[in-house]
């Protein structure tokens, strides 16, 4: 990855003045009208304002909007990402900027770096970038908060993943470190792995299986369920055997002999209590998930039925972990918030039901029986879903952060 420490572009004090007051603005305006810009940015005399909206227009991180009774801007996507990443600079998260590893439905995943050049991966939510024009007519939460639902929706999808992820990282699961979080986005370790969906031999199944299904015990017995357990959101760590150090393999056996798969789980906005409503049915997803994926692509199928939720309660009434799902509640992640989050990645399809994926293979054994090596490579994280790229994703790419950039 490039470690870009010059900005390749840079806004002046008061261009970032007048981006911060449109954000501000937008609190409870969905058009920010021009005096409130003038007024909420602090500056004394109207050119310095007009100048700089005008800047930050012509760069796309505000947008002119006519309304039926005033004209005024409202904050874009780019803006956004461009505040998000000033803050994330300032604290000495993120140095640099790098490449993007991953579009998704939902997100841009983004390597970038600290300033000690260590690689981290700065995740932007974009919730509902894809069907936000459908929702926003017919549905109660967005009249209400019609400041920009998008912006809403996307921090609250941050919050809840970074909440989630520092409860499980400290309760000894294997997940990324989270670092910060800010606006729409978080940052965390970068894992230096594959999902699960790029690995085409495992050589002991059986073993990862049931890793794979005590991880989703464990989770339940902290009182939660992923909602999203499956090889796109698991990452397979190659670990070598210490005791086999510094010996060559001499066949593809004893390679495998001398590896060890670790599994790191990633993603987490959509994850559920196992108190809610539908727990249930998200646990046999989960547990489905994995059984299909291990049959289909290792034709590997468990003796052992299971596991239920049934047991994953037993598990958890007799041996209680800790209650995650209460102290991410109580961590500032309110269940209004959890509700409001929920039903609006209903409506734009993230509840995690793998829907809009490229897995048309679902139930297609043949296929990859013939162990397609193209359909393997076109899964890159570098070519997934890479003509969904949009404007915001593209500018981001523009967006070097560097010491000498706005304040
Ligand atoms: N910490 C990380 N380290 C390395 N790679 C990561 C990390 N986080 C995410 N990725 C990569 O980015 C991809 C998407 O990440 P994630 O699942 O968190 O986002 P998403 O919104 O669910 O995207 P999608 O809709 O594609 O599932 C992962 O499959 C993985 O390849
Ligand atoms: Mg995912």
């Amino acid at each position: 990855m490039k470690l870009d420490a010059k900005a390749i572009r840079y806004l002046t004090s008061e261009d970032f003045k007048v981006l911060a007051a449109v954000e501000a603005g937008s609190r409870n305006h969905e058009v920010v009208p021009t005096p409130l810009i003038s007024q909420l940015s602090g500056l004394r005399g109207g050119s310095g304002v007009n100048r700089a909206i005008s800047n930050l227009a012509k760069t796309n991180l505000i947008a002119k909007v006519k309304n039926a009774k005033y004209d005024g801007y409202r904050l874009a996507y780019g803006g956004l990402d461009y505040l998000a990443l000033n803050a994330h600079q300032k604290q000495k998260v993120v140095y640099s900027v790098g490449n993007q590893v991953g579009v998704g439905k939902e997100s841009d995943i983004i390597v970038v770096a600290h300033s000690s050049g260590a690689q981290r991966i700065l995740k932007i939510h974009r919730l509902g970038r894809i069907s936000f024009r459908t929702v926003k007519t017919n549905r109660d939460y967005l009249r209400h908060r019609h400041t920009g639902s998008w912006m809403y929706m996307s921090r609250l999808a941050a919050m809840k993943e970074f909440a989630f992820m520092k409860a499980l990282r400290e309760n000894g699961f294997s997940v990324p470190e989270p670092i910060a979080q800010n606006r729409h986005t978080i940052v965390m370790s970068l894992i230096d792995a594959f999902p699960l969906r790029q690995i085409s031999r495992v050589p002991e199944p059986a073993a990862l299986y049931s890793e794979l299904m005590d991880m989703i015990l464990e989770l339940a017995r902290f009182g939660l369920i992923h909602g999203d357990f499956n090889e796109f959101n698991i990452l397979i760590k190659e670990e070598q055997d210490p005791s086999a150090k510094g010996k060559a393999p001499a066949t593809e056996e004893e390679e495998d002999e001398n590896l060890r798969l670790v599994p790191v789980l990633i993603d987490f906005p959509q994850m559920v209590s196992v108190d809610h409503a539908n727990a249930e049915m998200y646990f046999d997803r989960d547990v489905e998930c994995i059984k299909r994926y291990f049959k289909r692509k290792f034709h590997f199928v468990s003796d052992i039925p299971g596991p239920s939720f049934a047991d994953a309660r037993k598990k958890l009434l007799k041996n209680p972990g800790k209650r995650l799902d209460v102290e991410v509640e109580a961590s500032g992640f309110s269940r209004k918030m959890a509700r409001e989050l929920e039903a609006y990645m209903k409506d734009v399809g993230a509840t995690g039901d793998g829907e809009g994926r490229d897995d048309e293979d679902e139930d297609d054994e043949e296929e990859e029986e013939s162990g397609s090596e193209e359909e393997e490579a076109d899964d890159t994280p570098e070519n997934k879903d890479s003509g969904d790229i949009d404007d915001s994703t593209k500018r981001l790419e523009e967006l070097r952060v560097s010491e000498s950039s706005a304040q």
